[in-house]
């Protein structure tokens, strides 16, 4: 891992610059990669992706909160919007961290926020997919996954990053369930004891993983802006008869957004990650450390007055 992505990563972590952030409101060049800082300007946002012929996925930004009331709010916000999605009409589900909803304060309150909030899609005929944080929430998020399929059924879908040896081997387990999974490379730092270091390494799992789930017969999101995945999964899935209905592409807000509308235009399903909120600190360090080069948008919005 080079030494600039291993930086941006500890950084994405700080919680005085989190707060910060949060006070000062979008700024450093976060605007291109976050849609707006209320759910209104999300819904906006939404609302013009769905005219060029994309879903959306909301994301009320959040992560690592350390009180029930903090926790609490944030799932109330999440069924807010789940209720706005209804009655404006747009074309989104909704993405959710666990640590928003209380996971590190304990697994009970994270779990009773979050059948309130698939209930609450439910109802409405709507899905919420758990994002996957790092790797030592990674199981608790499976349980939580499979308690929630077991009681609601189709309306939640979970996250497998590519870069965790064990992805593998959860696919099998999972299995039974019939799971609808997002499947991504992997944006946290991870020890070489649980993630392959290389990325060429994850970039071959990540291919092996999205096959084996084509294969299953289950649905896919794949969420990648990586052209040559992208190309393979298309050429593999004309090859070997796989309908479009069976998977969807994934991309973020602000990123490949030509791309976005190409493959949409192409007739494959595409859906954009639309971020929203105050709290957009570790998402955007995240999104630096994935391309160093963004660095160049924090140094430009600087100096712009
Ligand atoms: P890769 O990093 O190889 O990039 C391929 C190309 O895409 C680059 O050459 C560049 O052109 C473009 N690109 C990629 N990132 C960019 C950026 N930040 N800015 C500008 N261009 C960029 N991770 C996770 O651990 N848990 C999760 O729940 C999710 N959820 C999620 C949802 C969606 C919809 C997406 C698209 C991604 C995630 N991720 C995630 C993030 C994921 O793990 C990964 O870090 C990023 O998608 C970057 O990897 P790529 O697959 O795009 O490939």
């Amino acid at each position: 891992m080079s030494v600039m992505r291993s930086i941006l990563l500890q950084m994405s972590q700080n919680k005085t610059a989190t707060r910060a952030a949060r006070k000062y409101g979008l700024r450093m060049g976060a605007e291109r990669f976050v849609a707006g800082e209320t759910l209104e300007a999300a819904i906006k946002k939404v609302r013009e992706l769905n005219g060029l012929g994309l879903m959306a996925t909301l994301d009320h930004l959040g992560e690592f909160v350390s009180s029930e009331s903090e926790a609490n709010a944030a799932a109330k916000d999440v069924v807010r919007a789940i209720e706005d999605i209804g009655s404006t009409g747009v074309n989104s589900n909704v993405s959710v961290k666990l640590t928003q909803l209380g996971l590190d304060i304990s697994y009970e309150l994270c779990r009773n926020n979050m059948r309130t909030i698939v209930s609450k899609a439910k109802q409405l005929g709507n899905f919420i997919r758990i994002d996957m944080e790092d790797y030592t929430r990674n199981e608790p998020a499976i349980t939580m996954f499979k308690e929630l399929r077991a009681e609601f059924g189709c309306h939640v879908g979970i996250v497998l990053q590519a870069y965790l040896y064990k992805t593998e081997s959860d696919m099998e387990r999972l299995h039974p369930l019939a799971p609808n999974y997002r499947l991504v490379k992997g944006a946290y730092q991870e020890s070489s004891d649980v993630a392959f270091p290389f990325k060429v390494d994850v970039d071959h799992n990540f291919i092996h993983i999205i096959e084996k789930q084509l294969q299953s017969g289950h649905y896919a999101a794949i969420a990648t802006h990586d052209e040559q995945i992208i190309n393979h999964v298309k050429a593999y899935a004309s090859k070997n008869g796989i309908p479009n209905s069976q998977f969807e592409f994934q991309m973020l807000f602000g990123i490949r957004t030509q791309l976005q509308q190409q493959l949409a235009g192409e007739g494959y399903a595409v859906r954009v990650y639309v971020p929203y909120g105050m709290d957009w600190y570790g998402y955007f360090m995240r999104r630096l450390a994935e391309r160093p080069e963004n660095l160049n948008f924090v140094l430009k919005s600087m100096f712009r007055r």
